[in-house]
């Protein structure tokens, strides 16, 4: 049974949009049943529409308070019969509460190899401290800022004279992969988080060390 998952989304929604193709194959364990946005004018939202996915504006600024904004979602969500749900790009922080009833159901991406570089402008921050590898990660999402159990991660190399835009767009073409090879996991329930990390049932592997600069 394929389950039936909704993404949010606040902007571009190019993560979406990778989600979306990967589930467009009918042997994927999870099907794009709803796109919520919190932005009226969210370009994700064309992309979405042009799929046949069904979409909702659910504009933060009509609610007074976050809990009356989640209760919409939240009701959202159930009317259309959701299991998972995936953060893309989505711009809010969300409720403990909230957090806490889609528990082990809610997944993120964030464009930094956690634990390092929570929160915005990552890769300036990157940039700035030096780092030779970046990334991005997975995670389940617990109530602290991007934190909880890691699903995926992809490493990429920081090149010299990097800009942010340059470096945001290699990270982002690694977002594209495994966005939807985590969600594959996660709906298929290969991937578990247990306590604070993630068990993946039949993940053998070499662990081949990936070296930035190369080495000679
Ligand atoms: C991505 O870099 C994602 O990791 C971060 O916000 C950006 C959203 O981009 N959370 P898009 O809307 O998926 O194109």
């Amino acid at each position: 049974m394929r389950r039936k998952t909704a993404i949010l989304i606040s902007g571009r929604g190019s993560n979406m949009a990778a989600l979306i193709e990967a589930a467009g194959d009918p042997d994927y364990p999870a099907r794009i049943a709803l796109v919520i946005s919190n932005r009226p004018d969210a370009a994700g939202l064309d992309i979405a529409r042009g799929h046949g996915v069904k979409t909702r504006i659910i504009d933060h600024r009509r609610f007074e308070t976050r809990e009356t904004f989640e209760a919409e979602v939240d009701k959202a969500l159930e009317t259309a019969g959701v299991d998972l749900v995936c953060l893309a790009g989505f711009m809010r922080l969300l409720t403990e509460s909230f957090v806490k009833r889609w528990h082990d159901r809610l997944i993120n991406i964030h464009p930094s190899l956690l634990p390092a570089f929570r929160g915005v402008d990552t890769h300036a921050r990157a940039l700035a401290a030096g780092v030779k590898i970046s990334g991005c990660t997975v995670h389940f999402v617990r109530p602290e800022m991007d934190s909880g159990p890691i699903i995926a991660q992809a490493a990429v190399a920081v090149l010299p004279g990097d800009t942010e835009d340059a470096l945001a767009a290699r990270v982002l073409a690694a977002e594209h992969r495994i966005y939807p090879l985590a969600l594959r996991l996660v709906a298929s329930g290969r991937a578990r988080a247990v306590g604070e990390q993630v068990v993946i049932d039949g993940c053998v592997g070499e662990g081949a060390p990936l070296f930035s600069p190369p080495v000679e």
